[in-house]
């Protein structure tokens, strides 16, 4: 067994009604001052925002709420965030909603506390040396698992790049899971953040890095996913099926954040950044195809991933119990209406060499399970433009 290393230092409230938590927690800890990092979208309106922001007011705390966070947020948005914390004097952020309102909490929380640009960090790969202010995360979708994990992405509209910055000094030190807050949620964006959910735990479970704490979460997390990911896109309300889904990502997120991602996380970053298309989107068309190109590459594990969605392996030789994981996971998408192709969602058949080039720098390439070079990037993404 090989030596490794496994830290989740994240404080985890988890249940309905765990929001009520948060102003003793504030009051707990001494914060006094909270920055609210929200969407532009109706989180930002949301009765149970509202509600939290009347609550921290009620013992005292005084808040200022930052809702310019778009999807994939930029750095413009970083930038901006903090400025306007470091304006406020916060004591400590709140995060409410999905994987862009946290991701720009993380980022803004460092910039404030280490100095510069969010690029500096992107793309010089400068080292964060200090902790930021204390940060809460309560996540209004199922699937980023940023609450728990040391990474946040910062998109770069100019280059059309999404690049992940990853430090344990990001990592948060609350997460607030309220399955309430997820009953609104719509089905496509159940069906995309439970899917990156899915890819999270799968890309974990058969990465280089793996362990055996990893393999155990991850494994976990695709069980619960492959059990409560319909029945919460079917019926929204299912606050069982909500709260599963709340907990296998935050689960998927403390497996992937100590064993890293791939080629599906890979290649889907430079399809959202260059076509917009939505992370989990991208992330649940990209793999099935990655799946069935690094089958060869841990049989076991692949079958495992088959078992862990329902399929029945009994009597199957290896390698064929191994490809019902890749069916499976085609099944699922198909019930929650993820799409196939990237052409489907708009890509087209020229952006090939440029997806090819992109993915290829990605940091996390070499945790793949199968070793996988430029032309290997080549074939699996020409098989999901349908080329
Ligand atoms: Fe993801």
């Amino acid at each position: 067994m090989n030596d490794f290393m496994f830290r989740m230092p994240t404080r985890v409230i988890f249940g309905v009604g765990a929001c009520k938590n948060v102003p003793q927690l504030c009051k707990e800890q001494g914060f006094a001052r909270m920055f609210v990092v929200t969407g532009r979208t109706s989180t930002r309106k949301s009765a149970h925002l509202l509600t939290l922001l009347a609550e921290l007011g009620k013992v005292g705390i005084v808040t200022q709420v930052y809702s310019d966070v778009e999807a994939d947020p930029s750095v413009e948005t970083v930038t901006n965030g903090a400025a306007a914390m470091a304006a406020f004097a916060a004591d400590a952020i709140i995060a409410f909603g999905g994987g862009s309102p946290m991701d720009a909490a993380k980022s803004i929380s460092m910039i404030s506390a280490n100095g510069g640009s969010i690029l500096d960090y992107m793309l010089v790969r400068k080292a964060y040396t200090k902790r930021g202010v204390p940060l809460i995360c309560i996540p209004t979708t199922a699937g980023t698992g940023s609450e728990v994990t040391a990474a946040a992405v910062t998109t770069d509209k100019e280059t059309h790049r999404k690049i992940g910055v990853s430090s344990d000094f990001q990592m948060p030190a609350f997460a607030i899971i309220d399955p309430e807050l997820h009953v609104s949620m719509p089905l496509s964006v159940t069906a995309a953040t439970g899917i990156d959910a899915l890819t999270h735990a799968i890309e974990a479970y058969i990465a280089v890095k793996a362990n055996p704490v990893t393999d155990s979460l991850a494994l976990s997390a695709i069980k619960m996913i492959g059990e409560n990911l319909r029945l919460a896109c079917g019926n929204g309300a299912d606050l069982t099926a909500r709260g599963n889904m709340a907990l296998a990502s935050l689960i998927a997120g403390g497996a992937f954040t100590n064993a890293g991602l791939g080629a599906v996380h890979g290649i889907a970053h430079p399809v959202g950044a260059q076509f917009g298309v939505a992370h989990g989107v991208a992330n649940g068309i990209m793999l099935p195809y990655v799946m069935e190109y690094c089958l060869v590459a841990n049989y076991q594990k692949f079958r495992d991933i088959a078992i862990a969605l329902g399929q029945d392996v009994a009597g199957l030789e290896l390698q064929n119990a191994a490809q019902l994981s890749v069916e499976a996971v085609t099944l699922l998408k198909q019930d929650i209406g993820i799409p196939a192709t990237l052409a489907e969602v708009g890509v087209p058949a020229e952006a090939l060499e440029g997806i090819v080039k992109d993915a290829s720098t990605y940091r996390q390439l070499g945790n793949s399970p199968r070793p996988l070079d430029e032309n290997d990037l080549r074939i699996i993404i020409s098989q999901a433009l349908a080329l």
